[in-house]
């Protein structure tokens, strides 16, 4: 049986921060889905949206997944909002989605000190008319694709990371 822990969930709501944490708190190896197609093409997500498009992204994300599954153990694998979207995703570990409002997540990221930067790096939060609809159809994806649900809003990732430690020892 796998023993990763997969964070899924919206852009912006805080996968990285409470990987972070989980990390810290449980010496394992982290693993960013993003950061690792990043480091596979040597290019940033959004040019990769721009270059190849975004089918080619969900592409090269279902073959990360399924290197995961295969190859990977024991590790904090925080992934893109997008990404629960992938065949087997449970195949890769424990799926814990990370559940905030729209507001909550907008109120998170601009209070970030490099919220331009933050905001600029995810093509699909350009436009936060259609993010906010995004999001409305999102979250019924996440909740039947998790195993476990945790309210992030107004949480800070260490609170969020206990919890989860928690929910998975008392579910054990
Ligand atoms: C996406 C989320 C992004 C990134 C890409 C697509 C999505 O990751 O994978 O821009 O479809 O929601 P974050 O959730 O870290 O922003």
């Amino acid at each position: 049986m796998k023993k990763n822990i997969v964070l899924i969930g919206f852009m912006a709501v805080g996968k990285g921060a409470v990987a972070r944490e989980l990390c810290a708190l449980t010496g394992r190896i982290g693993l960013d889905c993003d950061d690792m197609i990043e480091s596979m093409y040597n290019k940033k997500i959004k040019e990769i949206f721009a270059e190849f498009g975004e089918k080619k992204f969900r592409k090269i994300e279902q073959k990360l997944a399924t290197f995961l599954a295969k190859n990977v153990n024991n590790a904090i694998i925080s992934t893109g909002g997008g990404f629960y979207k992938v065949k087997k995703l449970k195949k890769i570990g424990k799926v814990i989605y990370l559940k905030s409002s729209f507001d909550g997540i907008i109120k998170r990221i601009k209070s970030a000190p490099n919220y331009e930067k933050k905001l600029a790096k995810r093509p699909l939060l350009q436009d936060l008319q259609k993010a906010r609809i995004l999001h409305e159809n999102r979250d019924k994806e996440y909740m039947k694709k998790a195993d476990f649900v945790i309210v992030s809003q107004d949480k800070s990732p260490a609170k969020i990371a206990k919890e989860i430690l928690k929910i998975l020892k008392d579910k054990k």
